[in-house]
C-alpha cells in the first residue's frame, strides 16, 4: 500500500498539496493530484492542508485520543492562541524538588506521553520511546539503582592511582567528576542510607523515561524536544516535574540498568523526568542571564552571490 492515498473523485486539483510536499512526492496528472512513490516520511503536510479533504496518510495514528481532557477542535492557526499565556508556562514551569506523596493518575502520565510525540523530529522519524514509572515505588528502584551505580563510581574516584590511570590514557573526566562531583554525591548517598532522604528524585512519586533509537538521523534533538513538550504540559496538568541528569548519565554508563527499565537494544536514554504534584508553591516567575541575539544583516548583494 502506498504511504499517501488521493481520493481523485474529492481532489480539486488546487495543488497545494504538491507545493507542501517536502519530498516531492506528488505531482498533477490530468488536473488531479497524484502520488507518484511508494513511500515517503509521512509527514502528513499533504492531508493536513487539502481543504477538501481528498489526502490520506497511512500508518499514522488517526487521531491521538486523550483520556484526561477534552482536546480542543481544529488547528490552532498562527497569530492566534495566546502568546502571552505560553510564554507565562514557560517561564512558570520550574524544576519541581518537593513533591506531595499524592500518586499520579497512570492515564494522566500517559497523556503526557501522548503529547510528547507531537514534538517534530529529525525526517519524521519519531525515534522515541518512552517508559512510565507510574509509582513512587518503581521510581525508588530507578533510584536505587542509580545510588549503587554512584557508590561505584565514588569508590574509583577516590582512588589516586585509578585517576592518574584514567588520565595517561583516557583524559581527565575521573579527576573532574573526583574534584566536582564526589563529595556531593558522598553525601547524598549518605542520607539516602541512613534517612532514606531522596536527594536526587526529590521524593517525586512517577517518573518518564524518554529514549530514542540511534538509527535514527537527530535522536537527541528528538528525545529533548519531546521532553520539553512534557514538562510543560506537566505543568499545566498541575504536576511539577524535575530532568534527573544523575540517572541519564549513569543509565548510559550502565547497561544492566537500561536492560532493568527494559529500553532495547539500539536504543539511548536522554531524560529522566520525575514527577508529582508540587508541595511548593513559586511567587515570581523564572529570570534568565540576558542573552543578546546576533543580528546577521548581509544585505542584497551577499544574497545575490548565494544564489
Ligand atoms: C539536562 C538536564 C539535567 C538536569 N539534571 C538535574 C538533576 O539531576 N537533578 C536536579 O535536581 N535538577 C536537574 N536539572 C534541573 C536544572 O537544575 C534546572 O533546569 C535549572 O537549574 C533551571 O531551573 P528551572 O528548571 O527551575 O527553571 C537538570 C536540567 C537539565 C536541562
Amino acid at each position: 500500500m502506498k504511504a499517501v492515498s488521493i481520493d481523485k473523485d474529492v481532489c480539486t486539483g488546487c495543488g497545494i498539496c504538491i507545493t507542501i510536499c517536502p519530498y516531492k512526492a506528488i505531482e498533477l496528472v490530468d488536473n488531479k493530484a497524484e502520488f507518484q512513490l511508494e513511500e515517503c516520511f509521512s509527514c502528513g503536510h499533504c492531508q493536513a492542508v487539502c481543504s477538501v479533504g481528498a489526502v490520506m496518510v497511512s500508518g499514522l495514528a488517526s487521531d491521538i485520543k486523550f483520556s484526561t481532557f477534552n482536546e480542543l477542535e481544529g488547528v490552532v492557526q498562527p497569530g492566534t492562541g495566546g502568546v502571552a499565556e505560553i510564554a507565562a508556562l514557560m517561564r512558570s514551569r520550574r524544576s519541581c524538588r518537593r513533591y506531595r506523596t499524592q500518586p499520579v493518575p497512570l492515564p494522566l502520565l500517559e497523556d503526557l506521553v501522548k503529547i510528547g510525540t507531537t514534538a517534530p523530529s529529525g525526517t519524521n522519524s519519531q525515534p522515541w520511546n518512552f517508559s512510565i514509572l507510574p509509582e513512587r515505588e518503581d521510581v525508588l528502584v530507578l533510584g536505587g539503582l542509580t545510588a549503587e551505580y554512584y557508590r561505584n563510581l565514588n569508590r574509583q574516584a577516590r582512588n589516586g592511582i585509578l585517576r592518574l590511570l584514567v588520565k595517561l590514557f583516557g583524559g581527565d573526566s575521573l579527576g573532574r567528576y573526583y574534584r566536582r562531583y564526589h563529595d556531593s554525591v558522598e553525601d547524598s548517598l549518605r542520607e539516602w542510607d541512613r534517612e532514606g532522604k531522596d536527594r536526587l528524585f526529590h521524593g517525586a512519586v512517577a517518573a518518564i523515561l524518554v529514549t530514542a533509537r540511534q538509527d535514527a538521523s537527530c535522536p537527541a534533538e528528538d528525545a529533548l524536544l519531546a521532553t520539553q513538550n512534557i514538562l510543560l504540559a506537566a505543568h499545566v496538568m498541575g504536576l511539577g516535574s524535575c530532568l534527573i541528569g544523575f540517572t541519564v548519565e549513569a543509565m548510559r554508563r550502565n547497561p544492566e540498568m537500561k536492560r532493568k527499565m527494559e529500553i532495547g537494544e539500539g536504543e539511548e536514554i536522554y531524560s529522566v523526568i520525575a514527577l508529582g504534584y508540587p508541595d511548593v508553591i513559586y511567587h515570581r516567575v523564572a529570570n534568565r542571564k540576558s542573552v543578546v541575539p546576533r543580528i546577521l544583516k548581509f544585505g542584497a548583494e551577499d544574497a545575490e552571490k548565494t544564489e
